[in-house]
């Protein structure tokens, strides 16, 4: 992949992954607002602390993209806000366990959707994001186990379809060297854990 074509793949990504964040603190927003104020002290507590970490992601990626000279994407803002509200609107019917497990499943594609830009933002020549994009990507890493913890102490969790949980946390960096030290290693295209 030449630099240009990674420059252009990193710009979706980072507006994807802009949006994406958009629509998740909606989600995160409905979900604490249904969360009962005496009985869900802690989960309160936990969805405020991930819903901080979404606000300050959608500003470093807003900033690489305004530093890039690109800018979000409204059809993906509205598409993402969209999306989001819907599901802060079900947090209020699906009771305690959907939106969790949901919220768990969602940020296990975060992460692998932040190592591949961070593979992007080398190939294009930019280095400078990628600490900063792993760096994401393992915050993302922390939500999917919190929540999936929480997931796990329901009853429900043995009746709904599992995934697989990511690799450890320190592989985040490691795949990313070993990918780095790999000569014409491809960038990772799906939302499976890149190589
Ligand atoms: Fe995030
Ligand atoms: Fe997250």
């Amino acid at each position: 992949m030449d630099v240009g074509d990674a420059r252009h793949r990193l710009i979706l990504a980072l507006q994807m992954a802009y949006s994406g964040e958009l629509g998740a603190i909606h989600a995160y927003i409905g979900h604490r607002r249904a969360l009962k104020r005496a009985r869900h002290a802690e989960d309160r507590t936990l969805i405020a602390r991930i819903l901080l970490d979404e606000f300050r992601h959608r500003r470093s990626v807003g900033r690489m993209l305004a530093e890039l000279g690109a800018a979000p994407d409204p059809r993906r803002e509205r598409k993402m806000t969209r999306i989001g509200k819907t599901i802060a609107c079900l947090c209020r019917f699906g009771g305690w366990y959907m939106p969790m497990y949901g919220a768990a499943r969602l940020e296990r594609d975060n992460v692998v959707e932040y190592e591949i830009a961070a593979q992007l933002a080398h190939a294009a020549n930019t280095p400078e994001y990628v600490d900063e994009l792993l760096e994401l990507a393992e915050v993302e890493w922390d939500h999917e186990l919190w929540l999936r913890e929480r997931s796990q102490s329901h009853w429900m969790w043995k009746v709904t379809p599992g995934w697989q949980p990511p690799p450890p946390r320190a592989t985040i960096r490691e795949r990313f060297e070993t990918w780095r030290s790999t000569p014409d290693a491809e960038v990772a295209t799906r939302r499976s854990w890149p190589r």
